[in-house]
C-alpha cells in the first residue's frame, strides 16, 4: 500500500488513501500529521477498524481525551462518543438531537478546549449528512486592517448553554454543569503550532464580548460569524463509509447536516484530542 494525499477543497481539506490505520508505519504517520497541518481537515479513506482499534489509532494525532456524555458513550469503549441519527435528548425532552447542527468549534465552552476532533463514518447515508467546514485562518486574514485592530484584543464569554444558542444541545446533569462554568477566550487566537492567527468563534456557544454593550456585542459576533461562514471559506465533506475525518478546532469551524432521508442511518464514532488554553 502506498499513501497518497490529494486536495479536497480550495481553501481546506485533503484526502489520504492507501493507508491502513490498523497498522500505520511511522513515516506515514508523519505524512498524515503534516497533511492535517497544511489542510486543516484530513479525510483518511477506506478504514475498517474495531472501536478500540479506532480509539488507539487516533493516538497518532495526540492524546485522546474522555468525553463525558449523558447517554452517547460507546458501550464498550467508554471514551468514544457515538453521534447517530438515533440520538435523543434523554435527560431533556426526549426529542431528536442533531449534534453540531449549527456552525461551531468543538469544546469552546471548556477552559481548555480539545485541539482536534476525529470522526469515523461507520455507517453513512447514501445521500445527505455532509459535514461543512470553514477555514478560520483565511477568514481572519481577509479582514480589513481596521477590523483586525478593533477586534485583536477582544475576549468572548463562551457557555455550554448561552442565551444566543442556535441549536439544541443535550441536557446535562447538574453535576456535569457544575464542571462547566462559563469561560473566556480571545476572539482572535494564535495557533500554538503554526503561529498563525485565526478567528476563534463558536456561534452556538458564545454569550457576549467582554466590555461591549449587549447590542454591540451581538452585532459584532453576528458580523464575524456571517463573514467566516461565507461559501468562499468552506469545504463540504460528502461522507463515504470508512472515512475517518480529522479536523483542527483551533483554525476551523464545522457544521453537521441532518438532511438525509427518513429511515437512513448515520452512525459515527468521535474521538477528541487534548488541546491547550487558547491565547
Ligand atoms: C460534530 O459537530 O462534532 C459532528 C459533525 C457531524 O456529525 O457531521
Amino acid at each position: 500500500m502506498t499513501l497518497s494525499i490529494s486536495k479536497l477543497g480550495d481553501r481546506l481539506g485533503a484526502a489520504a488513501e492507501g493507508v491502513d490505520m490498523n497498522a500505520l508505519v511511522p513515516n506515514d504517520a508523519e505524512r498524515l500529521r503534516a497533511a492535517l497541518a497544511d489542510n486543516l481537515v484530513l479525510c483518511v479513506r477506506g478504514q475498517k477498524l474495531e472501536p478500540q482499534a479506532y480509539f488507539d489509532a487516533m493516538g497518532v494525532f495526540g492524546k485522546q481525551l474522555p468525553q463525558p456524555s449523558a447517554s452517547a458513550n460507546h458501550p464498550v469503549v467508554k471514551d468514544l462518543l457515538i453521534l447517530s441519527s438515533e440520538d435523543r435528548d434523554v435527560l431533556g425532552d426526549g426529542q431528536r438531537l442533531v449534534a453540531g447542527a449549527a456552525w461551531h468549534t468543538d469544546d469552546s465552552y471548556r477552559a481548555v478546549p480539545c485541539s482536534l476532533t476525529t470522526l469515523y463514518g461507520v455507517e453513512v447515508p447514501a445521500t445527505g449528512g455532509d459535514t461543512q467546514f470553514v477555514n478560520m485562518y483565511a477568514a481572519y486574514d481577509d479582514l480589513p486592517d481596521a477590523t483586525k485592530a478593533r477586534i485583536g484584543a477582544l475576549r468572548v464569554v463562551h457557555s455550554y448553554a448561552p442565551s444566543r444558542q442556535l441549536n439544541k444541545v443535550a441536557k446535562r446533569t447538574a453535576e456535569d454543569m457544575a464542571t462547566m462554568p462559563d469561560v473566556i477566550h480571545p476572539l482572535v487566537r494564535t495557533h500554538p503550532v503554526t503561529g498563525r492567527k485565526a478567528l476563534y468563534l463558536n456561534p452556538n456557544r458564545m454569550e457576549s464580548v467582554l466590555g461591549l454593550e449587549r447590542a454591540d456585542s451581538d452585532a459584532l459576533l453576528d458580523e464575524m460569524a456571517a463573514h467566516a461562514t461565507q461559501p468562499k471559506y468552506q469545504y463540504r465533506h460528502k461522507w463515504r463509509q470508512g472515512d475517518i475525518v480529522v479536523w483542527d478546532n483551533r483554525c476551523t469551524m464545522h457544521k453537521a447536516n441532518a438532511d438525509y432521508p427518513e429511515g437512513s442511518r448515520r452512525y459515527m464514532l468521535r474521538v477528541i484530542v487534548e488541546g491547550t488554553v487558547p491565547v
